[in-house]
């Protein structure tokens, strides 16, 4: 096999249309010569949510420009690329099924290679691609689609330790933001809201940190704000900035209290398997939350473990993961055929028990 590797990636389970291009040569630092990636929100806004149909036909009109403009960007030609990865799940059947249709249309006229890529691992494979991470690393996913605990043995290999058994943490910031009035997406306007609050005024829970391993649950907290906002209202009719501002700072502490003590006992399993250079990376929008991306720094650095954080346009959803994803399975030995197909859910460790809920952005496989 080459010692250079060029590939294309393409991306469509969700509501980023995206194409990127990926070179890599063996004992080198990857590069990214090209990432695009084309957002649907101004499509979905007025729905509240991601609408699986308008995603699927926006994916189908937009994807081959996508191409073009990754390509031109790069500055290649189809035929001096080495393969092509697409996300082939889990995600919206429609979206997906328009990335692996466009794929396997480029690699039956170029007699390419095809590789059909887990979006997961694509996100869980991005600290080799910024980082050069070594295997075995930790990682946690933490964004609105997503939030789990994976130790990453290979390409090919993840270990699950634990997820969320409902909403993800950034479904879980989006609503709050919703039920207080704040524009989507909402993580951040509850963090700015957050800085200025008394994160001690409300005693919210910490879900699940009676139950021992490493799954979260995120869906009472929200409950547990929408009961606390409505005795405020039912006090004063309405809501003073403070009053909105401290349930901001209790609900972004109780969520971070949870993401630390989870990661503290998912590091801990992680180090019982002894490995040679421990390291652990979070990669997803939750993760450019400051108090929460502080408190796993001071959980790593108390675990001599070394903290990765990729930049957000990586570990948020892209094609360059996929391109580097598919890329790792390629230098495996691993290829797909015409017969690669579309799949709604596929979890990245098929031996642990399966996740409960889906959340707005589809399977959280
Ligand atoms: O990874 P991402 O861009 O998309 C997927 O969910 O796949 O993550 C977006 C999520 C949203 O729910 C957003 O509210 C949340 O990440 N988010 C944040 C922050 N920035 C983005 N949550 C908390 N604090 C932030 N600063
Ligand atoms: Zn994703």
């Amino acid at each position: 096999m080459a010692d250079t590797l060029t590939f294309l990636g393409i991306e469509s389970s969700c509501d980023d249309t995206a194409a990127a291009v990926v070179r890599h040569t063996m004992g080198q630092p990857a590069e990214v010569l090209a990432s695009i990636v084309e957002g649907q929100t101004a499509l979905h806004a007025r729905f509240g949510g991601v609408v699986p149909e308008i995603a699927a036909r926006a994916h189908a009109e937009r994807l081959d420009h996508c191409v073009e403009r990754a390509l031109a960007e790069a500055g290649l030609r189809l035929s001096e690329l080495d393969g092509i990865a697409v996300t082939a799940g889990p995600g919206l059947i429609g979206g997906v099924l328009s990335g692996v249709m466009l794929a396997k249309g480029l690699t039956a006229a170029t007699g390419l290679p095809l590789v059909g890529v887990n979006h997961l691992a694509g996100h869980a494979l991005t600290p080799r691609l910024t980082d050069q991470l070594a295997f075995p690393y930790l990682m946690l996913l933490v964004s609105g689609g997503h939030c789990q605990f994976l130790i990453a043995h290979s390409a090919a290999r993840f270990e699950r330790l634990g997820g969320t058994i409902d909403d993800a943490p950034g479904e879980a910031f989006d609503k709050t933001a919703k039920l207080l009035a704040l524009p989507q997406p909402g993580g951040p306007f509850v963090e700015t809201e957050a800085a200025l609050g008394d994160a001690k005024r409300f005693a919210f829970p910490r879900p699940l940190l009676d139950r021992a391993g490493c799954d979260m649950s995120f869906s009472g907290l929200k409950t547990a704000l929408l009961r606390a906002r409505d005795a405020i209202i039912a006090e004063k009719a309405g809501l003073t900035l403070q009053d909105r501002r401290d349930l901001c700072a209790g609900f972004q502490a109780a969520v971070a209290d949870v993401l630390a003590e989870k990661t503290r006992r998912a590091l801990a399993i992680y180090l019982e398997q002894s490995p040679k250079i421990p390291a652990f990376a979070v990669a997803g929008g939750v993760a450019a939350n400051s108090l929460i991306r502080a408190k796993l720094e001071t959980v790593c650095a108390e675990n001599g473990t070394e903290f990765f954080a990729p930049p957000l346009r990586l570990c948020t959803d892209n094609a360059a993961m996929i391109a580097w994803a598919g890329l790792e399975r390629f230098r495996a030995g691993e290829s797909n055929d015409a017969s690669l197909s579309a799949r709604p859910r596929w979890p990245l460790d098929a031996t642990a028990a399966p996740l409960l809920g889906s959340g707005k952005k589809g399977a959280k496989a």
